[in-house]
């Protein structure tokens, strides 16, 4: 007969749960037959690797039969990405939200033709901040029992909403991290998105819009926000995002570059595909964001607790720096979260952590890869 000590022990030894067993639930008070459910489902599993390209990335009706559009059901997690939201509520990512890395590699090259290299590094270093390593699960949007048992603090399981690494300022529909709100639709900020289009893209969202939107949320955040802070990765994913709608978010048949508004509005707030809807053709990442960045280019830094007091950061990577940004994320934000990983743990940051140095090497960065935790 197990004592309760042993059972506990074993648990803490075991700390590695999936998904069935809700994160802040005690495990004090179940009985042996509970603890023994729970036990089961307690196995820690490698995290598998990440898929490569599509074996046919020609533009393809993607808002189909078999992924019809389905509103929310209480729980469900939707976050600042109108791009995973859209997937998940299509069903092409789990419709709760709660979201594997493989799963979300695959769902953004099925449904929009992101390419592989690319999609592989935003998603590990994503999941790396706000992902459960052990139990190998993310929320795309906020905090959520969902992900299981967490692993301590300072590490930060907290979904996509968190305002860390991921998050940032200077969002075109979602509101900075300070005034409230960071990943809620926020209509405001949509009708600069609409005033720009009319005013530089003749009614449409296109690259002269983007450039000219980006500069005003740049200026916008450094004249309103005390906090407001521009580095690596934000600084990455902040160009990047700028022409995402214009990759993305066009219809695959049509080459135009012009995104229509109402589309936009159907990814940015209904988290819909539009009616018909071909993804792009052809595998396509950030390209555009050259042209975005070098009309007003800008360094990475940050406001200095007012507003008005931006100060150039030099630890920061620029956007012609990859492997200063692949090493200082791993080196800085990955090692302040995680700072003496064991165990399974550590084995499940390593794995991630190879699968983001793989997909560096995917892109031919010629990175020099890092251990923090040992090889
Ligand atoms: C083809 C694939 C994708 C598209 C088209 C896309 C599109 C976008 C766009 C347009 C935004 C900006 C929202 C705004 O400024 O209002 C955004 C934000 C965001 N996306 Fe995605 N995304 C894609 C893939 C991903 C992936 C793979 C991840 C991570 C797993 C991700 C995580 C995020 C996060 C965290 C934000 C919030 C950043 C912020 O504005 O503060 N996205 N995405």
């Amino acid at each position: 007969m197990f004592s309760s000590l042993v059972v506990y022990s074993l648990l803490a030894i075991k700390i590695c749960t999936v998904g069935a067993f809700p994160a802040y639930q005690s495990l004090a008070g179940l009985t042996r037959e509970e603890l023994d459910a729970v036990v089961r489902t307690l196995q820690y599993d490698p995290p598998p690797p990440p898929p490569g390209p599509l074996a046919n990335d020609s533009a393809i009706l993607v808002n189909d039969a078999d992924h019809p559009y389905m509103s929310l059901q209480p729980g469900d997690q939707r976050g600042p990405c109108p791009a995973l939201n859209t997937l998940a509520s299509h069903g092409y990512l789990p419709r709760n939200g709660i979201v594997t890395p493989v799963q979300i590699v695959n769902a953004v090259q099925e449904g929009f033709n992101l390419e592989n290299s690319f999609a592989r590094f935003l998603v590990y270093s994503t999941f790396l901040v706000n992902g459960n390593p052990i139990t190998n699960l993310m929320s795309i949007g906020d905090a959520t029992s969902a992900t299981g048992q967490n692993p301590p603090a300072p590490a930060t399981v907290a979904g996509l909403d968190t305002h860390n690494n991921c998050e940032g300022d200077t969002s075109m529909t979602r509101a900075d991290f300070y005034f409230g709100d960071n990943h809620s639709f926020n209509e405001t900020r949509f009708q600069n998105f609409v005033t720009f289009s009319n005013e530089y893209g003749g009614g449409k969202f296109n690259l002269t819009a983007a450039t000219e939107l980006r500069h005003f949320l740049f200026q916008d955040s450094l004249l309103n926000n005390p906090t407001f802070s521009m580095v690596s990765p934000r600084l990455f994913t902040a160009y990047g995002e700028s022409v995402f709608p214009i990759n993305f978010f066009i219809d695959g048949r049509d080459t135009s570059g012009q995104l229509d508004l109402d589309v936009a509005r159907s990814f940015f707030q209904n988290m819909t595909f539009p009616t018909d809807f071909y993804r792009r053709n052809g595998a396509i990442s950030n390209e555009g964001y050259e042209t975005v960045f070098n009309a007003y280019p800008i360094v990475p830094g940050a406001n200095q607790g007012t507003v008005n007091s931006y100060k150039y950061d030099p630890t920061s990577a620029t956007l012609s720096e990859p492997c200063k940004r692949y090493t200082t994320f791993v080196l800085r934000n990955i090692q302040s979260l995680y700072p003496n990983p064991t165990g399974n743990l550590r084995e499940a940051l390593n794995i991630n952590l190879q699968y983001l140095f793989d997909a560096t090497v995917a892109a031919g960065e010629n990175c020099t890869q890092v251990f923090p935790y040992g090889q």
